[in-house]
């Protein structure tokens, strides 16, 4: 019995040795400490032995035993020693790799002059309004005062998507917009895309951006419009900037002006960014005319009011000396890194 109590210890321990993975040592454990292993066929044979040999082979068997138990956990641990090498191995980090340089992002420069005009309108009681870019006739010219046929029309080459929807060419859309829905007081201001069928150039662009203004209220006069005008002129070109209101014509305002400012380039001398003028033409505006008062439902003998478009991309050209208007479109990171 001694001798196969000493046999099964050798064969136990080369066996887990070579053991392969987890399940092999699990089956070995079975097969010699189980309730039906070879051990414990051996504990069973006991009764035959003499009682001095009983405790003998008894305390040689719990040494066998334990011996087992003990190369078990042995070959288990080198088990997980040898996987957890494997996957190290597997991924292991090239620390001397050099880094990549996170680039922090900004904002494209229309975003910023926009944000600085919103933060202007807003300390004014202006909030912020949004329409959009697909319009249909009547928003876009036939409530604004431009009937079929009339030829203001030619003022703005427009995209056709059907005989009655376009691509809106002017913010003043949402003027209509904001009339339907609202009672007066309002003052509002709606920054956004517009499209023209213009050819592509330095100052041209099939699309581009504007800001459209509205203040509706009683007693609203052209000092009024003068006043908010040259406050956000100033605010954005600097306080000794000088504003020019040049009379024009819009349908849908009547007076309508043009404001100009003081070239900041030069100071008003004559430079290529004002094209030698001294004059930098940034917005078109005038008193609301009546008619488009009431056809919004606005009684024009009670209230008034006035309305502007600022040319967004022009204020932001002229503001950072931006020589061609194509640069705010092209993205490329080279150019908006600077801002
Ligand atoms: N919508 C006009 C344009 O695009 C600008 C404008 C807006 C003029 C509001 C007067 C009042 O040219």
């Amino acid at each position: 019995m001694q001798q196969k109590l000493e046999q099964i210890r050798q064969e136990a321990k080369a066996a887990l040795a070579a053991a392969e993975d987890s399940k092999a040592v699990d089956e070995l454990r079975v097969r010699y400490l189980g309730k039906k292993g070879e051990i414990t066929a051996i504990l069973k044979q006991m009764g035959s032995l003499s009682a001095e040999e009983r405790p003998k082979m008894g305390q040689l068997a719990n040494e066998v035993r334990a011996d087992i138990e003990s190369a078990i956990a042995v070959a288990l641990s080198e088990m997980n020693k040898k996987a957890l090498e494997l996957r190290l191995k597997k991924e292991t980090l090239d620390i001397s790799i050099p880094g990549k340089q996170e680039t922090v992002g900004s904002l494209h420069p229309l975003n910023n002059t926009l944000n600085k005009l919103i933060d202007i309108f807003k300390s004014m009681g202006f909030d912020v309004v949004d329409g959009p870019e697909i319009e249909t006739d009547y928003y876009n010219f036939e409530a604004l005062n431009v009937p079929q046929d009339h030829p203001a029309r030619d003022m703005q080459d427009t995209f056709y998507l059907t005989e009655n929807m376009l691509l809106r060419t002017q913010t003043s859309a949402t003027q209509i917009r904001t009339m339907e829905k609202r009672k007066p007081p309002i003052r509002m201001i709606c920054p956004g895309r517009v499209y023209r069928s213009d050819d592509v150039d330095a100052t041209h662009s099939p699309v581009f951006h504007q800001v459209e203004g509205l203040v509706v209220d009683k007693g609203i006069t052209m000092c009024d419009l003068k006043g908010t005008l040259e406050t956000m002129a100033k605010e954005i070109y600097g306080s000794d900037t000088k504003v020019k209101f040049r009379p024009s014509f819009f349908p849908f305002t009547e007076p309508s002006v043009e404001v100009d400012v003081s070239c900041s380039e030069c100071g008003g001398k004559g430079c290529r960014v004002c094209k030698g003028s001294g004059w930098i033409e940034i917005l078109g505006a005038g008193m609301v005319h009546p008619k488009v008062l009431q056809g919004c439902g606005i009684d024009p003998e009670e209230y008034s009011g006035f309305a502007f478009g600022i040319g967004l991309d022009r204020l932001t050209t002229t503001r950072h000396k931006i020589s061609d208007i194509r640069l705010l479109f092209e993205n490329d990171l080279r150019f908006l890194k600077q801002f």
